[in-house]
């Protein structure tokens, strides 16, 4: 066996209870006038796969757009967070832009934080075997509720830095993103840095055709919610009757996922029934976009001080240093 496989990782597991998950899908169901899901569930295994597929669509611009900005800025960003630092990534996905803060910055411990569990043990494990000197702690846990973070018991006094890249911070509405940087402020100390990656406002057909790729890929995510709902949670409902929907919104400046009814129809979970009218729609996503100076207004009013910003040649996306 390779030497390398040998490193078993400690999973700090505060994933949310099967029960949250129910209770979150009844009360979006039962919301009124416009039924919603929650996108944090969009991310069981199958789920975190599809999203995988979708970072290489050739529509898909954010992906490829934030790799080549952090390639760019790596080394100032090398300077901006200093030597040995405990860098937190929140929604860590595959693990995959880290890689190349790792490959150039003298970081002591990583600790990747995602609600999907399985997928958060493969790329930890990864990223452990890869780079053999790092300390990874991975952590399960819903980020937006999460107030402390766990504390690293072996040094508990390094200092840290966040990273949140993939423009993530765009799901939470800017009353709720404002919120979760003000916890970010907290889990952080008087200096310590945030890396955010935030999509820019654009022409709404680039907007378009990124959320409706030719594959369906994203239509396949959005659907695959409604399949982990029958797996997990004892309902009855067919993903076929179905059509994935995604506009700009311009008067909220978001993209919006929907998952359309195509018929008059009943679904069941567990005991509760809920009815859908043909061409009635579940609301399951919000992706806003900013400006760079509307997001920096944002996070200093959350206590995080805008340092730097980085953006591509076309101006799609932005990667900001912050400064608690
Ligand atoms: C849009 S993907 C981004 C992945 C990766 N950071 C990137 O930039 O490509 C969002 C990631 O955050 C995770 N995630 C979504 N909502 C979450 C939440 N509330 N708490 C923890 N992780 C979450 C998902 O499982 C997924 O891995």
């Amino acid at each position: 066996m390779d030497a390398k496989t040998n490193i078993a990782l400690e999973l700090i597991d505060l994933e949310p209870e099967l029960e949250d998950f129910r209770q979150a899908v009844v009360e979006g169901l039962s919301s009124s006038p416009q039924k919603t899901l929650p996108c944090k569930f969009f991310y069981d295994a199958t789920g975190s796969a599809l999203f995988d597929e979708i970072c290489d669509l050739d529509e898909y611009y954010p992906t490829r757009t934030e790799i080549n900005i952090l390639r760019d800025c790596v080394s100032e960003l090398g300077t901006l967070i200093g030597d040995n630092r405990l860098l937190v990534e929140y929604g860590s996905g595959s693990s995959v832009k880290i890689r190349i803060l790792l490959d150039q910055l003298p970081l002591a411990a990583y600790m990747p934080i995602d609600i999907s569990r399985e997928h958060l043990q493969q790329s930890a494990q990864r990223i452990a075997e890869d780079y053999p000197e790092l300390a990874v702690l991975p952590v399960c846990a819903d980020y937006s509720q999460l107030t402390d973070l766990p504390v690293y018991q072996k040094n508990p006094g390094l200092r840290k830095v966040g990273f949140f890249p993939g423009s993530s911070i765009g799901n939470f509405t800017p009353e709720e993103a404002q919120h979760f940087l003000q916890n970010v402020a907290r889990q952080l100390q008087p200096g310590d840095g945030f890396i955010v990656g935030v999509d820019l406002k654009k022409d709404p057909e680039i907007l378009h055709a990124a959320y409706n790729d030719a594959k369906g890929v994203t239509a396949a995510f959005n659907l695959n919610l409604l399949s982990r709902i029958n797996q997990e949670l004892d309902a009855e409902i067919d993903p076929t009757a179905f059509n994935h929907e995604a506009a700009y919104n311009d008067s909220h400046g978001r993209v919006e996922m929907h998952l359309v009814s195509k018929t008059d129809q009943q679904i069941r979970l567990g005991d509760d029934q809920f009815e859908l009218a043909t061409d009635e729609s579940i609301h399951t996503e919000n992706s806003h976009k900013y400006d760079v100076d509307e997001f920096q207004q944002l996070a200093d009013a959350a206590g995080l001080k805008p340092v730097k910003v980085w953006t591509d040649e076309n101006h799609w996306f932005s990667i900001h240093y912050l400064e608690r």
